[in-house]
Protein backbone atom coordinates (compact mmCIF):
# COMPACT_ATOMS: atom_id res chain seq x y z
CA UNK A 1 0.00 0.00 0.00
CA UNK A 2 1.57 3.53 -0.97
CA UNK A 3 2.55 5.58 1.55
CA UNK A 4 -0.16 8.76 1.19
CA UNK A 5 -2.71 6.06 1.74
CA UNK A 6 -1.20 4.57 4.83
CA UNK A 7 -1.52 8.46 6.03
CA UNK A 8 -5.47 8.48 4.86
CA UNK A 9 -6.07 5.11 6.71
CA UNK A 10 -4.77 6.61 10.06
CA UNK A 11 -5.86 10.03 10.24
CA UNK A 12 -9.13 9.28 11.59
CA UNK A 13 -7.19 6.57 14.37
CA UNK A 14 -4.66 9.71 15.00
CA UNK A 15 -7.72 12.04 15.19
CA UNK A 16 -9.49 9.42 18.12
CA UNK A 17 -6.57 9.16 20.09
CA UNK A 18 -5.84 12.97 20.24
CA UNK A 19 -9.31 13.61 20.79
CA UNK A 20 -9.57 10.89 23.90
CA UNK A 21 -6.85 12.24 25.38
CA UNK A 22 -8.28 15.70 26.01
CA UNK A 23 -11.27 13.98 27.58
CA UNK A 24 -9.34 11.58 30.34
CA UNK A 25 -6.67 14.49 30.84
CA UNK A 26 -9.78 16.70 31.60
CA UNK A 27 -11.21 13.64 33.56
CA UNK A 28 -8.38 13.82 35.66
CA UNK A 29 -8.74 17.95 35.91
CA UNK A 30 -11.89 18.04 36.97
CA UNK A 31 -11.30 15.41 39.72
CA UNK A 32 -8.39 17.20 41.30
CA UNK A 33 -9.92 21.05 40.66
CA UNK A 34 -13.01 19.83 42.89
CA UNK A 35 -11.09 18.35 45.75
CA UNK A 36 -11.80 14.86 44.11
CA UNK A 37 -9.47 12.02 43.70
CA UNK A 38 -9.04 11.02 40.86
CA UNK A 39 -9.65 7.24 39.91
CA UNK A 40 -7.30 8.18 36.53
CA UNK A 41 -3.73 8.81 37.60
CA UNK A 42 -2.47 9.23 34.11
CA UNK A 43 -3.37 8.42 30.38
CA UNK A 44 -1.31 7.81 27.30
CA UNK A 45 -2.29 6.61 23.64
CA UNK A 46 -0.85 6.41 20.42
CA UNK A 47 -1.42 4.81 16.98
CA UNK A 48 -0.09 1.67 16.11
CA UNK A 49 2.78 2.05 13.47
CA UNK A 50 2.27 1.06 10.25
CA UNK A 51 5.57 -1.57 10.82
CA UNK A 52 3.39 -3.09 13.50
CA UNK A 53 0.03 -3.07 11.66
CA UNK A 54 2.14 -5.22 8.58
CA UNK A 55 3.28 -7.56 11.08
CA UNK A 56 -0.27 -8.17 12.47
CA UNK A 57 -1.80 -8.78 9.35
CA UNK A 58 1.13 -11.22 8.30
CA UNK A 59 0.44 -13.26 12.12
CA UNK A 60 -2.89 -13.30 11.77
CA UNK A 61 -3.36 -13.82 8.05
CA UNK A 62 -5.32 -10.43 7.31
CA UNK A 63 -6.00 -8.57 4.49
CA UNK A 64 -5.80 -4.93 3.22
CA UNK A 65 -9.27 -4.64 3.03
CA UNK A 66 -9.91 -5.97 6.46
CA UNK A 67 -7.25 -4.04 8.20
CA UNK A 68 -10.07 -1.84 9.88
CA UNK A 69 -12.40 -4.69 10.89
CA UNK A 70 -10.20 -7.25 12.13
CA UNK A 71 -7.21 -5.01 13.97
CA UNK A 72 -8.86 -3.05 16.82
CA UNK A 73 -6.35 -1.82 18.27
CA UNK A 74 -5.10 0.96 15.66
CA UNK A 75 -6.03 3.56 18.06
CA UNK A 76 -5.09 2.81 21.78
CA UNK A 77 -5.39 4.34 24.95
CA UNK A 78 -3.76 3.07 28.03
CA UNK A 79 -5.07 4.16 31.43
CA UNK A 80 -2.83 4.32 34.51
CA UNK A 81 -4.36 3.76 38.30
CA UNK A 82 -2.79 4.11 41.33
CA UNK A 83 -4.97 1.01 43.18
CA UNK A 84 -6.44 -1.94 41.68
CA UNK A 85 -10.09 -0.29 42.73
CA UNK A 86 -9.43 2.57 40.70
CA UNK A 87 -10.11 0.04 37.50
CA UNK A 88 -13.51 -0.70 37.71
CA UNK A 89 -14.22 2.91 38.55
CA UNK A 90 -12.78 3.94 35.45
CA UNK A 91 -14.53 1.11 33.50
CA UNK A 92 -17.72 2.07 35.21
CA UNK A 93 -17.14 5.75 34.24
CA UNK A 94 -16.42 4.67 30.03
CA UNK A 95 -19.70 2.71 30.04
CA UNK A 96 -21.70 5.48 31.14
CA UNK A 97 -20.39 7.59 28.45
CA UNK A 98 -22.79 8.44 25.62
CA UNK A 99 -19.53 9.00 23.43
CA UNK A 100 -18.34 5.42 24.18
CA UNK A 101 -19.53 2.17 22.81
CA UNK A 102 -18.27 -0.94 24.30
CA UNK A 103 -18.20 -3.43 21.18
CA UNK A 104 -16.47 -5.93 23.83
CA UNK A 105 -14.29 -6.44 27.18
CA UNK A 106 -11.27 -8.75 28.52
CA UNK A 107 -10.81 -9.00 31.91
CA UNK A 108 -7.12 -9.93 32.63
CA UNK A 109 -7.26 -9.09 36.42
CA UNK A 110 -9.05 -11.86 37.64
CA UNK A 111 -7.93 -14.06 34.34
CA UNK A 112 -4.60 -13.20 34.48
CA UNK A 113 -2.64 -14.11 30.83
CA UNK A 114 -0.39 -17.44 31.12
CA UNK A 115 2.85 -14.83 31.03
CA UNK A 116 1.83 -13.56 33.94
CA UNK A 117 0.27 -10.18 32.10
CA UNK A 118 -2.56 -8.41 34.09
CA UNK A 119 -4.83 -5.55 32.55
CA UNK A 120 -8.47 -4.49 31.96
CA UNK A 121 -9.00 -4.54 28.24
CA UNK A 122 -11.84 -2.37 26.25
CA UNK A 123 -13.03 -2.23 22.93
CA UNK A 124 -14.97 0.59 21.96
CA UNK A 125 -16.18 2.64 18.96
CA UNK A 126 -16.01 6.05 18.98
CA UNK A 127 -16.61 8.30 16.45
CA UNK A 128 -15.04 10.96 14.43
CA UNK A 129 -16.00 13.48 12.57
CA UNK A 130 -13.39 13.59 9.17
CA UNK A 131 -13.23 16.12 6.63
CA UNK A 132 -15.58 13.25 4.60
CA UNK A 133 -17.73 13.19 7.59
CA UNK A 134 -18.72 10.98 10.64
CA UNK A 135 -16.75 7.85 10.99
CA UNK A 136 -16.81 4.74 13.62
CA UNK A 137 -13.89 3.62 14.15
CA UNK A 138 -12.96 0.81 17.13
CA UNK A 139 -10.48 1.96 19.77
CA UNK A 140 -8.58 -0.18 22.90
CA UNK A 141 -8.35 0.76 25.93
CA UNK A 142 -6.23 -0.51 28.05
CA UNK A 143 -6.49 0.03 32.24
CA UNK A 144 -3.93 -0.98 34.48
CA UNK A 145 -2.53 0.29 37.91
CA UNK A 146 1.03 1.49 38.10
CA UNK A 147 2.23 -1.75 39.26
CA UNK A 148 0.71 -3.62 36.28
CA UNK A 149 1.77 -1.28 33.68
CA UNK A 150 5.80 -1.42 35.29
CA UNK A 151 5.71 -5.50 34.68
CA UNK A 152 4.00 -4.98 31.25
CA UNK A 153 6.55 -2.85 29.94
CA UNK A 154 8.99 -4.79 30.46
CA UNK A 155 7.69 -8.30 29.81
CA UNK A 156 7.23 -6.25 26.33
CA UNK A 157 10.69 -5.33 25.80
CA UNK A 158 12.09 -8.76 26.90
CA UNK A 159 9.54 -10.12 24.42
CA UNK A 160 10.47 -7.89 22.19
CA UNK A 161 14.54 -8.32 22.41
CA UNK A 162 13.90 -12.43 22.50
CA UNK A 163 11.45 -12.48 19.96
CA UNK A 164 10.08 -16.26 20.23
CA UNK A 165 12.96 -17.43 22.25
CA UNK A 166 12.57 -15.94 25.72
CA UNK A 167 15.08 -18.19 27.62
CA UNK A 168 13.42 -20.21 30.33
CA UNK A 169 14.77 -18.53 33.38
CA UNK A 170 14.17 -15.08 32.32
CA UNK A 171 10.23 -16.48 31.74
CA UNK A 172 10.22 -17.53 35.34
CA UNK A 173 11.60 -14.64 36.73
CA UNK A 174 9.01 -12.39 34.86
CA UNK A 175 6.75 -15.18 36.62
CA UNK A 176 8.31 -14.57 40.04
CA UNK A 177 7.81 -10.82 39.23
CA UNK A 178 4.14 -10.87 38.39
CA UNK A 179 3.28 -12.51 41.20
CA UNK A 180 5.01 -9.53 43.42
CA UNK A 181 3.35 -7.00 41.41
CA UNK A 182 -0.10 -8.95 43.13
CA UNK A 183 1.62 -8.67 45.96
CA UNK A 184 2.25 -5.13 45.80
CA UNK A 185 -0.99 -4.26 44.64
CA UNK A 186 -2.98 -5.86 47.32
CA UNK A 187 -0.65 -3.81 49.84
CA UNK A 188 -1.36 -0.60 48.67
CA UNK A 189 -5.01 -2.06 48.49
CA UNK A 190 -4.86 -2.11 52.07
CA UNK A 191 -3.37 1.26 52.86
CA UNK A 192 -5.17 2.92 50.34
CA UNK A 193 -7.69 4.81 52.17
CA UNK A 194 -5.02 6.15 54.34
CA UNK A 195 -3.17 7.21 51.13
CA UNK A 196 -6.13 8.87 49.99
CA UNK A 197 -7.22 10.33 52.95
CA UNK A 198 -3.74 12.34 52.71
CA UNK A 199 -3.89 12.93 49.28
CA UNK A 200 -8.06 14.21 49.55
CA UNK A 201 -7.26 16.69 52.25
CA UNK A 202 -4.04 17.85 50.67
CA UNK A 203 -6.15 18.76 47.55
CA UNK A 204 -8.89 20.35 49.51
CA UNK A 205 -6.54 22.48 51.37
CA UNK A 206 -5.19 23.19 47.94
CA UNK A 207 -8.47 24.34 46.30
CA UNK A 208 -9.65 26.34 49.34
CA UNK A 209 -6.04 28.29 49.57
CA UNK A 210 -6.18 28.89 45.49
CA UNK A 211 -10.06 30.52 46.09
CA UNK A 212 -8.78 32.45 48.85
CA UNK A 213 -5.68 34.04 47.03
CA UNK A 214 -8.05 34.87 43.77
CA UNK A 215 -10.58 37.03 46.07
CA UNK A 216 -7.94 38.70 48.01
CA UNK A 217 -6.22 39.48 44.64
CA UNK A 218 -9.65 40.51 43.54
CA UNK A 219 -10.02 42.70 46.68
CA UNK A 220 -6.92 44.53 45.63
CA UNK A 221 -9.14 46.22 43.13
CA UNK A 222 -11.66 47.54 45.49
CA UNK A 223 -10.40 47.36 49.04
CA UNK A 224 -8.32 50.05 50.96
CA UNK A 225 -4.39 49.06 51.39
CA UNK A 226 -4.60 48.49 55.03
CA UNK A 227 -7.39 46.11 54.53
CA UNK A 228 -5.63 43.91 52.26
CA UNK A 229 -3.14 43.79 54.81
CA UNK A 230 -5.14 42.84 57.67
CA UNK A 231 -6.75 40.04 55.48
CA UNK A 232 -3.39 38.77 54.25
CA UNK A 233 -1.49 38.29 57.96
CA UNK A 234 -4.82 36.80 59.16
CA UNK A 235 -4.41 34.49 56.14
CA UNK A 236 -1.03 33.39 56.36
CA UNK A 237 -1.73 32.98 60.22
CA UNK A 238 -4.19 30.60 59.82
CA UNK A 239 -2.23 28.73 57.08
CA UNK A 240 0.43 28.15 59.16
CA UNK A 241 -1.35 26.95 62.64
CA UNK A 242 -5.04 26.74 61.44
CA UNK A 243 -6.74 23.86 60.29
CA UNK A 244 -9.10 22.99 56.63
CA UNK A 245 -11.82 24.22 58.53
CA UNK A 246 -10.84 27.37 59.88
CA UNK A 247 -9.45 28.10 56.42
CA UNK A 248 -12.98 27.25 55.17
CA UNK A 249 -14.63 29.52 57.58
CA UNK A 250 -11.88 32.17 56.47
CA UNK A 251 -12.44 31.50 52.96
CA UNK A 252 -16.37 32.37 53.90
CA UNK A 253 -16.16 35.50 55.62
CA UNK A 254 -13.71 37.19 52.69
CA UNK A 255 -16.52 35.95 50.32
CA UNK A 256 -19.02 37.86 52.37
CA UNK A 257 -16.51 40.83 52.61
CA UNK A 258 -16.23 40.59 48.72
CA UNK A 259 -19.82 40.54 48.48
CA UNK A 260 -20.26 43.79 50.25
CA UNK A 261 -17.73 45.68 47.84
CA UNK A 262 -19.55 43.78 44.89
CA UNK A 263 -23.00 45.60 46.05
CA UNK A 264 -21.36 48.98 47.11
CA UNK A 265 -20.51 48.73 42.85
CA UNK A 266 -17.39 49.71 44.05
CA UNK A 267 -14.53 50.21 40.52
CA UNK A 268 -14.03 47.54 38.14
CA UNK A 269 -14.46 44.90 40.72
CA UNK A 270 -14.88 41.49 38.88
P1 LIG B 1 -2.67 -8.82 20.09
O1 LIG B 1 -2.62 -9.48 18.74
O2 LIG B 1 -1.33 -8.83 20.77
O3 LIG B 1 -3.28 -7.47 20.07
O4 LIG B 1 -3.55 -9.81 20.95
P2 LIG B 1 -5.13 -10.05 20.92
O5 LIG B 1 -5.74 -9.43 19.72
O6 LIG B 1 -5.37 -11.49 21.20
O7 LIG B 1 -5.60 -9.22 22.16
P3 LIG B 1 -5.08 -9.28 23.66
O8 LIG B 1 -6.21 -8.81 24.47
O9 LIG B 1 -4.46 -10.59 23.99
O10 LIG B 1 -3.89 -8.21 23.69
C1 LIG B 1 -4.09 -6.89 23.37
C2 LIG B 1 -2.92 -6.07 23.83
O11 LIG B 1 -2.65 -6.29 25.22
C3 LIG B 1 -1.60 -6.37 23.15
O12 LIG B 1 -1.48 -5.70 21.94
C4 LIG B 1 -0.61 -5.86 24.20
O13 LIG B 1 -0.51 -4.45 24.16
C5 LIG B 1 -1.28 -6.25 25.49
N1 LIG B 1 -0.85 -7.59 25.92
C6 LIG B 1 -1.52 -8.75 25.81
N2 LIG B 1 -0.82 -9.76 26.31
C7 LIG B 1 0.35 -9.27 26.77
C8 LIG B 1 1.51 -9.83 27.41
O14 LIG B 1 1.62 -11.03 27.66
N3 LIG B 1 2.51 -8.97 27.73
C9 LIG B 1 2.45 -7.64 27.48
N4 LIG B 1 3.48 -6.87 27.83
N5 LIG B 1 1.37 -7.07 26.88
C10 LIG B 1 0.34 -7.87 26.52
MG1 LIG C 1 -2.01 -4.88 20.53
Amino acid sequence: MEIQLWRELLEPYQLAVDELMVKFTYLIKAHRNAGMYSPIEEVNGRVKRISSILEKMQKKKIQFEDIETKIEDIAGIRIICQFVEDIEKVVELIKKRSDMEIKSEKDYITNTKPSGYRSYHLIVYYNVQTMKGNKRISVEIQIRTLAMNFWATIEHSLQYKYRQNMPANIRERLSGAAAAVIALDNEMSSVRSEIMDAQNSFQIKAHIVAEILNTIQNLYKAANKREIVKIQDEFYKIYKFGSVEELERFSRELDIIAEGYRAQGLENYD
